[in-house]
């Protein structure tokens, strides 16, 4: 129906009669001649309707047309194409030399008034988050949002390209299946034809794709939609999408090159740059100890450093405590050059209040001074103490040094979220500048310090070490964010029911549950590995967006709740009576905060 986009005139086409389409972004009109920014998803061209024009067909009638043409309204013009009146060009927009006289102008359709500015935030406002969820078709007529969806379909165009090529086969698996223990809460789907049954939408295509390996498929990939009941985040939606693969006799080096060598193709074809491969590797026990977090962001200092040795023989009450009931006590060094000396009293107030606000009984804090260090509990330390401290955490006068001290794994956690404040706070974190890395040397389980209970540190399909201690498992990171995660897998029946054992399951659940699955590791599992990456995350980050929503076309809000189709919503009493599920007498109060 047209000739061109709105994006494609140049000077190079200068007399061409043309027929654009598009939405009427803007309109103003100097004495009577109209100028119209006609916009579809790849740009903006100005049109220009002047009545003066004699080979307009029908100024008249014309003009009646171009009066309809509203806001946001869709519209179709024919005219040629000129060249700008000099000093009116437009150098941020291609097509910003000509612009198209009119001749003939047609109303596609009329928009209403729309509810939000479509233009680009010429102020940098945008309306609430709400209603750009709410009017999202409009929401995504921003170039910012065009360029978002533009970049992630790129993105996967690119990884399909590379996994083709390396012989993966994308296979499709169900969505309606058993529950998987990804660790989320499932949600549940009630099945009309077996009352009283339900489906879970799968939280990963965990168990389907090991039974892809069994079926002997080699390689497989799949862009998958994943489900998982849990809050959402800036990082988490209830459901999102992985790139999801596995991968049959490979060892996990395999798996980490194949993942190098998918990002490094996908890394060129969208900057035209080569990503400097192999990833750095990063023990999991160094990240917790120096970084206090599992998918630590290396592009800034502030390590953390374990001090516990250093002050054992202090006599402080906090530390005494800390350490007879087995905790540890660590602490990071702000130095001089880093604002060190001038991060004042207040502030350090502040820095008190927030990690308590993290769940931390409290922040010490000293200041390196005239050689030695100054603080309200350095009397209760030895000169050598004093001085060990300092190498430790290589003090030097006007250097402030925090001190966590607490249970192991909340304390090393609770210093990460610190230093990653004080990161953003004083400005290290750099911009532009991306870092992956894998996280290795995994262990198997997560113990509770306290009940001795395990859980698992990523899923119970992972290949223990012969002390069922360590996990053959590793994540992707990058700049703080844990992009993914693999793992080669048990592949014997038997060594999966000794992990479900160890991880308190009876022999009638691990039945009850895993039957089917466990069956098919008795019939000709082959050795297999894989992993999942989370492609919102993955395109946010490289977006540099600060939450994964703006990289989904149609994403949930904060609390879960789509407010665009109104979802979730309340069900009719007969479709429920069709599930054979009791409708509940809920209060309309209880609905108050969806609508
Ligand atoms: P895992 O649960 O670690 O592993 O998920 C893999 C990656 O998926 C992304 N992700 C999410 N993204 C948005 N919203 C969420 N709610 C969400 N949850 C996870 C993350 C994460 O790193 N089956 C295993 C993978 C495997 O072992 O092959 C799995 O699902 O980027």
């Amino acid at each position: 129906m047209r000739t061109h986009t709105c994006g494609d005139l140049r000077a190079s086409d200068l007399g061409k009669e043309v027929c654009l389409q598009g939405w009427v972004r803007f309109s103003r009109d100097h004495g009577g001649v109209a100028f119209i920014d006609l916009a579809d998803r790849y740009g903006m061209t100005q049109v220009v309707f002047d009545p003066e024009d004699v080979s307009a067909n029908d100024a008249a009638a014309l003009s009646e047309t171009m009066s309809s043409f509203s806001r946001e309204s869709v519209v179709m013009v024919r005219g040629t194409v000129r060249r700008r009146v000099e000093g009116t060009e437009d150098a941020r927009n291609p097509t910003g030399e000509v612009e198209v006289l009119i001749r003939q102008a047609e109303l596609l359709n009329k928009s209403g008034i729309p509810p939000m500015e479509v233009g680009d935030q010429k102020e940098g406002v945008l309306p609430g988050e709400d209603v750009r969820m709410r009017y999202r078709y409009i929401d995504l007529r921003r170039s910012e949002m065009i360029r978002a969806m533009e970049f992630r379909s790129k993105f996967m165009h690119l990884a399909r390209q590379y996994l083709e090529s390396k012989d993966f086969l994308e296979i499709e698996t169900p969505i309606l299946g058993r529950s998987t223990p990804e660790g989320a809460r499932d949600f549940i789907v009630p099945s009309r034809i077996h009352p009283g049954t339900f489906y879970a939408l799968t939280q990963s295509p965990q168990l389907y794709k090991q039974m892809l390996m069994v079926a002997g498929m080699d390689r497989y990939y799949q862009v998958a939609r994943c489900f998982r009941d849990e809050d959402s985040r800036k990082d988490r939606q209830p459901e999102f999408t992985q790139l999801d693969m596995e991968m049959s006799f490979v060892d996990m080096q395999d798996i980490q090159d194949t993942i190098e060598g998918l990002v490094a193709y996908v890394w060129k074809g969208l900057y035209g740059e080569e990503l400097k491969t192999p990833f750095m590797r990063v023990p999991y026990e160094v990240a917790m100890e120096k970084y206090g977090s599992d998918k630590p962001d290396m592009r800034y200092g502030l390590e953390l450093h374990t001090l516990t040795d250093v002050v054992k023989d202090a006599p402080y009450k906090i530390f005494q405590n800390v350490i007879a009931s087995g905790g540890i006590i660590t602490g990071i060094n702000i130095k001089k050059d880093l604002a060190g000396d001038s991060i004042g009293r207040n502030e350090v107030d502040r820095y008190i209040e927030y990690v308590k606000k993290i769940g931390m009984g409290g922040l010490t804090w000293m200041r390196a001074k005239d050689g030695t260090l100054e603080s309200n509990i350095v009397k209760y330390f030895t000169p050598e103490i004093i001085a060990s401290l300092k190498q430790e955490m290589g003090a030097e006068d006007g250097d402030l040094l925090f001190l966590l001290a607490g249970p192991r794994k909340a304390t090393l956690e609770g210093a990460g979220t610190l230093r990653r404040k004080l990161a953003e706070d004083l400005g290290l974190v750099p911009q532009g500048v991306h870092q992956f890395l894998w996280l290795v040397d995994c262990p198997m389980f997560d113990v509770d310090p306290v009940s001795g209970k395990r859980d698992s540190f990523h899923h119970p399909f992972v290949l223990p070490d012969e002390n069922y201690e360590g996990g053959a498992c590793f994540d992707l990171c990058l700049d703080g964010n844990e992009l993914g995660s693999g793992s080669l897998r048990i592949h014997k029946a038997e060594v999966q029911r000794e992990v479900f054992r160890m991880l308190g399951m009876s022999e009638e659940k691990m039945e009850a549950d895993f039957g089917f699955f466990l069956e098919a590791l008795s019939l000709g599992a082959p050795p297999h590995g894989g992993i999942a990456l989370g492609i919102d995350r993955f395109v946010a980050i490289l977006l540099e967006k600060d939450s994964i929503r703006d990289t989904i076309a149609f994403p949930k809000n904060k609390v879960g709740i789509s407010l665009l189709d109104g979802s979730p919503a309340k069900v009719d009493d007969e479709k429920l009576e069709e599930l054979q599920i009791m409708s509940m007498a809920f209060d309309d109060a209880d609905f108050e905060d969806l609508e």
